[in-house]
């Protein structure tokens, strides 16, 4: 049985509001996987940027190594985990594995003023159709279970995945 959720999506989908929502409701651990990796990287997620995307993935990588075994932890997912297939396989051992997902007008809206290196550019709407193109299939491939977070509330999504996990026993969810 799984003990363990691991919320991906894109960018501004609500992985960490939702997450902590979702951890203090089932009395779970909440993981922020990017605020793990800057303590372990002692800089932060922008710094490492600078260093190339590929320094970050590889931390990312060794991060969610570290953490994927433990039981009963919420983990909000940086909205790259994806690309990594080992990732996705080391996360569903303990965890059951929770897609957000959100139109492009609300992800624009919802990582304005944040520090997201990939963001970073001039035509911000542009860039995030096109990453989530790419990342689409990786998204779908990963999820055990999808939402669409676009018109409902941070609270409705974590009692939407609360129901699902209570009612869906393939999932083998356990409290
Ligand atoms: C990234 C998403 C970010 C962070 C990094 C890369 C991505 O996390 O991990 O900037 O590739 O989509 P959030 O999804 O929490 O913003």
């Amino acid at each position: 049985m799984k003990t363990s959720i691991a919320l991906i999506g894109f960018m501004g989908t609500g992985k960490s509001v939702v997450g902590n929502i979702l951890a203090e409701e089932l009395q779970k651990q909440f993981i922020e996987l990017d605020e793990f990796i800057e303590e372990s990287a002692g800089k932060s997620v922008t710094e490492i940027f600078n260093d190339g995307e590929i320094a970050f993935r590889e931390l990312e990588i060794n991060t969610v190594k570290e953490i994927a075994g433990i039981d009963n932890q919420v983990i909000a997912c940086g909205g790259g985990v994806v690309l990594n297939r080992i990732n996705i396989d080391r996360l569903q051992q303990k965890a059951v594995v929770v897609y957000l997902k959100a139109s492009i007008g609300v992800i624009l809206k919802r990582t304005i003023g944040g520090s997201r290196p990939l963001l970073n550019v001039d035509d911000r709407r542009a860039r995030i159709r096109e990453l989530l193109e790419f990342r689409r299939p990786f998204y779908e491939r990963a999820a055990d279970m999808t939402i669409n977070t676009t018109a409902i509330s941070p609270a409705e999504v974590a009692r939407q995945i609360m129901e699902k996990l209570k009612e869906d026993e393939s999932l083998h969810f356990e409290k």
